[in-house]
């Protein structure tokens, strides 16, 4: 068992029948769809909903037999579990280099209970400092909110697809990514500047979101747990 798949079996001792489930994207949580399907086929777990954060995330669950669902019928979620791409010593957390973090903190912002699943190469002292921030932003005037975005202190591109066209999320926006030479100076002051900027749809930087983080490393499972 890989560490990814080892922080997910972890998560899913937190899974109890009759839940509904925010069920994140990304590779991590791909491993947490199999054995999620896994254990409801062999009747361990009954009567669980799952609330899907990405078309891919979605077909995954569907072809494995999970039930899923919407906000709309369930607008609170008992748990829901998620990866990251970094992952600070306050659990807040950098997400969406799966692409998928509008959908994502849709969801995980109505869970009671929010559990992070990673491996340790996730942990940074400082958010921005691992890889880049991903930005979902409109199509109409893109190079204006990249310009924009590249006055924020880092170097700001539009996120291409091998093929050199934009990348378009499940919601027909296109996503830039912002590279930070030294990391987010401010992670909650650029968070507000970029909540307050027409074009800039959504941001990966989940703070204060996470109640839990499993880590899977060499020596084992860590869970580090959000100050109250
Ligand atoms: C998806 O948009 C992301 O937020 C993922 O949860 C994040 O990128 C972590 O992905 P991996 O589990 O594939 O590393």
């Amino acid at each position: 068992m890989n560490l990814k798949q080892l922080a997910a079996q972890k998560a899913l001792e937190f899974v109890e029948s009759d839940m509904v489930l925010g069920i994140g994207s990304g590779s991590t949580t791909a491993c947490f769809v199999d054995l999620l399907g896994e254990k409801i086929a062999s009747g361990r777990l009954r009567n669980v909903v799952g609330i899907p954060t990405s078309e891919v995330v979605a077909r995954q669950a569907c072809g494995l037999g999970i039930p899923l669902g919407a906000l709309g019928e369930h607008p609170a979620i008992d748990l829901a579990v998620d990866g990251a791409d970094e992952v600070d010593a306050q659990l807040d957390l950098i997400k969406g280099l799966g692409r998928a973090l509008l959908r994502e903190k849709v969801v995980e912002v109505h869970a009671r209970r929010f559990v992070v699943i990673v491996d340790e190469s996730k942990l940074v002292p400082r958010l921005g400092t691992k890889g880049a921030l991903p930005v979902e932003i409109i199509k109409f005037e893109a190079t204006a909110h990249i310009r924009w975005l590249g006055s924020l202190g880092c170097r700001a591109e539009l996120w291409l697809e091998e093929d050199g066209a934009p990348i378009v999320t499940d919601n027909g926006n296109y996503l830039a990514r912002c590279w930070f030479e030294d990391g987010i100076p401010d992670a909650y002051q650029l968070a507000q500047q970029l909540a307050y900027r027409p074009g800039i749809v959504e941001h990966g930087l989940f703070l204060g979101m996470a109640s839990q983080v499993i880590v899977a490393g060499e020596e084992g499972i860590r869970i580090l747990e959000a100050r109250p």
